[in-house]
């Protein structure tokens, strides 16, 4: 059995046979579902897994529970990788009490036709619930990244149940760095909602935290300032690391010659890191997560029947939708007989928030030519300023 305090046991599983976690992001490690089981005078299950494990799943609360029932089943996310087990769970543990807000219950509805609930019990903002030794108090966090999500935090263990938030992708069963698949977790899935990240930090940071139980991802206890330092930088449209991030689409060649050339520079002049990205073959959501990580970014891409050629346009939506600020932008434009890519892509910022353009943009006919040179030379000297 599989403890991580004297009380809590985890009971989540890993998933290997995933191909696209909710639908569009890679997960080449694997992904893990996260659930609890707090054992005191009461019991309380912490989440359910997704849908194709629950044979596992009810046989790890089995086994850490023998002949005993669970009392309460908290549900902190209703999103059906957390919940997908609620009625099978209720089906094997009638009388357990269900207890979410009053979104939660909504959703239960929505997503489970002939649910039946017996007990449940709704909660607010601040309520609490003793287990005998241990007193939860629900710490709501609304639209991170759903709007019935809420954390919850044991007073007595000093654990935090944070839903999906400081989670990452990858099973529990691999070895790998937590920054990287954590950022790119959080880019992707919470981007959009900064604001409401940087609420419920503000919330956390009044509680003495010595663990952090996600739904996905390691248990968290060791420098816990570090994850949540993160997840400020992140959620406040930061710089995380200093460098440019160059993301380009290329056609024949030429943008891409362009943007290695100006990699070249910009580590010729100093750098601290430049990251470069061929949208066409990179992982979208790598690129997406490095957009964000560093304070600057350019943009190489053709015109593309009279638009940006279709993986940069995918890539500027990713990020305008996720509430992209607070950034230097450079454009390196190709375009053969009408280059209208700058022009796009300024427009498809025009809603983003506090973005410097730099004075140069980079104008390409065509071929990559020596006139060109002297501008890639004006661009990374700008962004060395
Ligand atoms: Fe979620
Ligand atoms: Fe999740």
């Amino acid at each position: 059995m599989n403890n991580i305090t004297n009380d809590i046991y985890y009971i989540g599983v890993n998933d290997h046979e995933l191909d696209l976690f909710e639908g569009q992001y890679d997960v080449p490690n694997g992904m893990a579902y996260n659930s609890y089981i707090i054992l005191d005078e009461k019991i309380a299950v912490c989440d359910t897994v997704d849908g194709n494990f629950t044979d596992q799943w009810l046989g790890n609360i089995s086994e850490v529970l023998g002949d005993r029932k669970p009392d309460y089943i908290i549900v902190h996310h209703m999103e059906p990788d957390h919940s997908a087990n609620l009625k099978n769970f209720l089906d094997k543990y009638p009388e357990t009490v269900v207890v979410g807000n009053a979104k939660t219950f909504t959703m239960i509805d929505n997503f489970f036709e002939d649910m039946n609930i017996a007990n449940k019990l709704e909660v607010k903002e601040g309520d609490k619930l003793s287990l005998g030794k241990h007193e939860l108090t629900f710490v709501f966090a609304p639209m991170v990244h759903w709007p019935e999500v809420m954390f919850s935090y044991d007073s007595t263990d000093k654990v935090l149940f944070s839903a999906d938030a400081f989670g990452k992708f990858g099973a529990l069963d691999v070895e790998e760095d937590w920054a990287c698949e954590a950022r790119r977790y959080y880019f992707g899935i919470v981007g959009k909602y900064g604001m409401q990240v940087q609420a419920v930090l503000k919330k956390a940071a009044a509680l003495d935290i010595k663990m952090i139980c996600a739904l996905h991802g390691p248990i968290l206890k060791e420098n816990l300032d570090y994850y949540l330092g993160l997840y400020n930088t992140w959620s406040g449209y930061g710089v995380e690391s200093e460098g440019v991030f160059i993301a380009y689409t290329s056609v024949y060649g030429n943008t891409k010659k362009a943007a290695e050339l100006l990699k070249d520079k910009l580590e010729a002049k100093g750098c601290p890191k430049v990251a470069i990205a061929d949208l066409a073959r990179e992982d979208m959501a790598e690129s997406v997560e490095d957009a964000f990580r560093y304070g600057k970014l350019v943009i190489a891409t053709t015109t593309y029947n009279a638009d940006i050629f279709p993986f940069m346009k995918h890539f500027i939506l990713d990020l305008t939708e996720r509430n992209y600020q607070n950034k230097t932008i450079g454009i390196i434009e190709n375009g053969s007989w009408a280059p209208m890519a700058a022009k796009v892509v300024k427009g498809m910022f025009e809603k983003s928030k506090n973005i410097t353009w730099t004075d140069t943009t980079v104008s390409i006919k065509s071929a990559f030519k020596a006139a060109n040179i002297e501008q890639i030379d004006a661009l990374a000297e700008e962004l060395m300023k």
